[in-house]
């Protein structure tokens, strides 16, 4: 008991004991360990991460309090979950470093687009079990979703500890990992496409007169409730929009705009072409 007694009521970390290394902490696996951090799920002496350049390992560390270094294999072998985080194209070469370290028991958690995992247990080498997840950027302020699939070897428990991970940052759903790719077009590109319709809607605020502050905020805050709508009513969103669209009112008006402009048939197209990429990164393409 200290003198205090405060310390006894510090918040535990959620995973105690777990060591967790983040290989290639750049944004998402930055976003990561911060959102980690954050929501008390790891301890900073329970999470160490790597990157390529030591002057950024430095400055991590400075920024976490956390251990960043450019060693990889050291980390694989410290860690009980070992997160993959670098390009899609550096995966194999980061599997052929950490291979040496990688043991019975460890769970291999990749978020690199593309890259299977097949192709993981291929290039660990033994029968680990591997969870692939996509995230997205979101998950910085806690509102991210990750699609997380299993590979071959994963145990329901570590399956569990993947998804309490993510869970941290924003909502999980386990998918099959045929739609892996789909996922990552959709809602692993989709913050920039919403950030564009966001941008161009307080365009149009502006244009309109609105003050450039007022417009965006008007523009942020309308997309965000309409998305807490179809996500808290469970109503179809073709219903909601419904119920703002009065009978030669101005919202038709508007819509006839969007529907003559290719809106809905643009999005369809961009989720398409950004899956289609999806599978072919990991291919170095
Ligand atoms: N950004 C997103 O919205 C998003 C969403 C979902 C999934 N992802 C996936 O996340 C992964 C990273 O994307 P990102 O946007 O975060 O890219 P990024 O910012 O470029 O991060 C990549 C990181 O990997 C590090 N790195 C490169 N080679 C390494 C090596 N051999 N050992 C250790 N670290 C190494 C880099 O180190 P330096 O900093 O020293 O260069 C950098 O910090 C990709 O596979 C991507 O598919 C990204």
């Amino acid at each position: 008991m200290s003198e205090t007694g405060y310390e006894a009521k510090l918040p535990q970390p959620l995973m105690p004991g777990t060591r967790v290394a983040v290989l290639g902490a750049g944004k998402m696996g930055g976003i990561l360990v911060q959102g980690f951090l954050k929501n008390n799920l790891l301890g900073q002496d329970q999470i160490a991460a790597t990157v390529q350049h030591q002057d950024r390992a430095t400055a991590l560390s400075a920024q976490f309090g956390v251990t960043v270094t450019t060693d990889n294999r050291a980390a694989a072998a410290w860690a009980d979950v070992i997160l993959l985080g670098v390009k899609p194209v550096q995966v194999p070469g980061l599997m052929a470093q950490i291979k040496p370290a990688l043991t019975a028991g460890k769970l291999l958690l990749s978020f690199a687009a593309s890259v299977t995992t097949g192709a993981i247990e291929q290039a660990a080498g033994l029968d680990l079990g591997v969870v692939r997840a996509m995230p997205n950027t979101p998950a910085m302020i806690s509102a991210g979703v990750t699609a997380l699939c299993a590979g071959r070897f994963v145990s329901a428990e570590q399956m569990s500890i993947a998804q309490k991970i993510f869970a941290t940052v924003g909502r999980t759903v386990v998918v099959d990992e045929k739609h892996m790719d789909a996922v990552t077009g959709l809602s692993g590109s989709g913050p920039a496409f919403l950030y564009i319709i966001i941008e161009a809607l307080a365009e149009a605020g502006v244009n309109v007169g609105l003050p450039r502050d007022v417009a965006t905020l008007l523009a942020a805050q309308t997309t965000l409730g309409s998305a807490r709508m179809v996500l808290e009513t469970g109503y179809h969103p073709a219903l909601l929009k419904d119920q703002v669209t009065t009978p030669a009112g101005c919202t038709v008006d508007g819509i006839l705009e969007l529907e003559e402009g290719g809106l809905r048939v643009t999005l369809i197209k961009a989720v398409k072409r950004a899956t289609m990429r999806a599978r072919e990164l990991a291919s170095g393409k």
